[in-house]
């Protein structure tokens, strides 16, 4: 499978963005131009639907609601892509706690990807969030959230906000959510994101997440979303006993394994492997 990614990965250098991450499945994902070409076509159809429409009635409809009628059309067609997501990408590969289904139903996935994906938002793939960054596969999200096991009361800690995405569907379970992004950015953007969305208890900072945030440490789970190269001993430190971080661990250039480490009630670390994944790599930032 090595070699068939990195001959991928060769066949396409410099022409497609290719994906990062791996799914269950193994497969890298790679953005086709033609992907793009269905996307205007199915754009143009909708558009001539609603210009049939308006054809339809009795007289030019006024632009105001026209729009109104275009945008709730939007919000259904996306609402049952992620109904679809849900039940296709996430529970038929067998996560199962209804909490998590639910806030994967609940988060707009298309409000967290730049304008350009926005068609492509409920797909199973990650997708390019700009800076060579990625915002992850819905599955691998909703996997990770299962894995650790939040519970209502929780304060969580997320290494790599990107979007916001995965912080924002954690934040639908627990109290708190710490999250740390290592590109200045990327922390900005997110941050005001998810208050235009009105997530108000997701807190962003801007940093090395490698050293964890000790100040509003100890945590209840910790979600790794970029590949380290080895469990960052800051990170299990900042985990209170009895809780969980969920990471993806493995040689950077091919993919990782997503592990479960689990802090014992004694200190002792368990350390338990799910599946192979492949992640944007963590970062260390030299100034921290
Ligand atoms: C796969 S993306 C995360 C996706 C994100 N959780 C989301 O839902 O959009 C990985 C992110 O980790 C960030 N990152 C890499 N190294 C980091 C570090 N040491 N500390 C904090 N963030 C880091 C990257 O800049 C990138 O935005």
């Amino acid at each position: 499978m090595r070699d068939a990614i990195t001959r991928l990965n060769a066949a396409l250098e410099g022409r497609y963005p290719v994906e990062r991450e791996l799914g269950e499945s193994g497969m890298a994902t790679v953005y086709r131009p033609d992907d793009q070409r269905h996307e205007c076509k199915v754009g143009r159809k909708l558009l001539l639907a609603v210009a049939v429409a308006l054809n339809a009635s009795c007289g030019p409809a006024p632009p105001a609601q026209a729009n109104a009628s275009t945008l709730s059309r939007q919000q259904m067609d996306f609402e049952r892509a992620r109904h679809q997501m849900v039940e296709e990408q996430i529970e038929a590969r067998g996560v199962t706690d209804p909490r998590v289904l639910e806030a994967m139903q609940r988060v707009p996935r298309h409000e967290y990807v730049p304008a350009e994906y926005q068609a492509r938002a409920y797909s199973d793939r990650p997708l390019p969030i700009g800076l060579d960054q990625t915002i992850s596969q819905p599955y691998i999200v909703a996997l990770m959230t299962e894995l650790l096991q939040p519970e209502p009361d929780d304060r969580l800690l997320e290494i790599g906000t990107g979007s916001g995405y995965q912080a924002a569907v954690a934040a639908e379970l627990v109290s708190e959510v710490y999250s740390i992004e290592i590109i200045p950015e990327l922390a900005r953007s997110a941050a005001e994101r998810l208050e235009r969305l009105g997530v108000s208890n997701v807190f962003v900072r801007a940093g090395d997440g490698y050293l964890g945030w000790p100040e509003q440490s100890p945590f209840d789970g910790i979600l790794v979303t970029a590949g380290a190269e080895h469990i960052p001993e800051p990170l299990v430190e900042q985990l209170k006993p009895g809780a969980r971080m969920i990471i993806p661990v493995g040689d950077l250039s091919s993919f990782q394994i997503l592990k479960v480490v689990e802090k014992l009630p004694g200190g002792e670390v368990e350390i338990r492997d799910i599946i192979p994944v492949r992640f944007v790599p963590l970062r260390r930032n030299e100034q921290d």
